[in-house]
């Protein structure tokens, strides 16, 4: 991809799944990363991978639901960096609950948190700084969650369709010099498809999902290396989805 090599890259939800192989794909075209979850540990075992690939890399531990933490880690990428030029808002969350009646308003807030809050907020720091410097580029990670909701996954469905709509009004806020996309991901196995009925989904996948399977966490690597490069630079406020064609 072109455009990628020596760019830095702050990623949330760095650590691990989606996240994890996003930064080692973003590494692998020479990108500086800052990896950033609320595990400072599991950031650190991506970095040594991360480095092991000859780039740099800052773990930092940092709840994305907590407004002023954002604020100090993205003083401390760009104390480190000088620069960010590729942010992905990564980072989510999707618990389960026994039913709509059940969900507390603690639940409700910490989903809207980690998957809408927290991207505002990065988005409009970080694109505020990119806007003033060279421009840049923003990734939302959503989910076709937010454009076929379950009643399973509710306050998440309504969180990530606001994801999307902050995609394409940063998009216009903040154009023409930082470009704002959201991959819409589909079922992915990452940590978060331990909690599903394997032989379920599987049934599943295979009547819904053309690819009659799960993606693995590598699947989504291209999409976000294409958004952030050069080749897509007529592109910005797109939903593009990644989902095995499950729509
Ligand atoms: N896997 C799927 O099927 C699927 C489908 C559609 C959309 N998505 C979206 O894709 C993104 C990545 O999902 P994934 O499957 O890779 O999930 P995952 O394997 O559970 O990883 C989640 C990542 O986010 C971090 N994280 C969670 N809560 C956080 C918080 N409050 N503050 C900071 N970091 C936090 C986790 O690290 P810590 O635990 O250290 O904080 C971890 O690095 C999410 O936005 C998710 O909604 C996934």
């Amino acid at each position: 991809m072109k455009g990628l090599k020596d760019k830095v890259v702050l990623i949330t939800g760095g650590s691990r799944g989606l996240g994890r192989a996003m930064a080692l794909g973003f590494a692998g075209q020479g990108a500086p990363i800052a990896i950033v979850s609320r595990k400072l540990e599991v950031c650190q075992e991506t970095a040594a991978e991360v480095e092991a690939l000859g780039v740099s890399a800052f773990p930092y531990a940092c709840h994305v639901g907590h407004w002023q933490e954002l604020d100090t880690m993205v003083d401390a990428v760009y104390e480190r960096f000088g620069r960010v030029d590729v942010l992905i808002n990564n980072a989510g969350m999707s618990p389960l609950y026994e039913s709509l009646d059940q969900v507390s308003e603690d639940l409700f807030d910490k989903i809207i948190g980690v998957n809408l809050k927290g991207p505002f907020r990065l988005s409009a720091n970080v694109g505020a700084r990119m806007m003033r410097g060279d421009g840049g580029n923003i990734i939302n990670i959503s989910s076709t969650a937010s454009v076929r909701p379950s009643p399973n996954a509710e306050p998440y469905g309504a969180a990530k369709a606001g994801l999307n709509a902050i995609t394409q009004s940063f998009a216009s806020a903040y154009g023409p010099r930082v470009r704002v996309n959201c991959i819409m991901a589909g079922p992915f196995l990452t940590d978060i498809s331990k909690a599903w009925d394997m032989e379920s989904f599987k049934r599943q996948a295979e009547r819904t999902i053309p690819l009659k399977r799960g993606g693995q966490p590598e699947e989504i690597v291209g999409a976000a290396l294409y958004l952030a490069s050069d080749e897509a630079s007529f592109t910005t406020g797109a939903l593009l989805a990644v989902d095995g064609g499950n729509h």
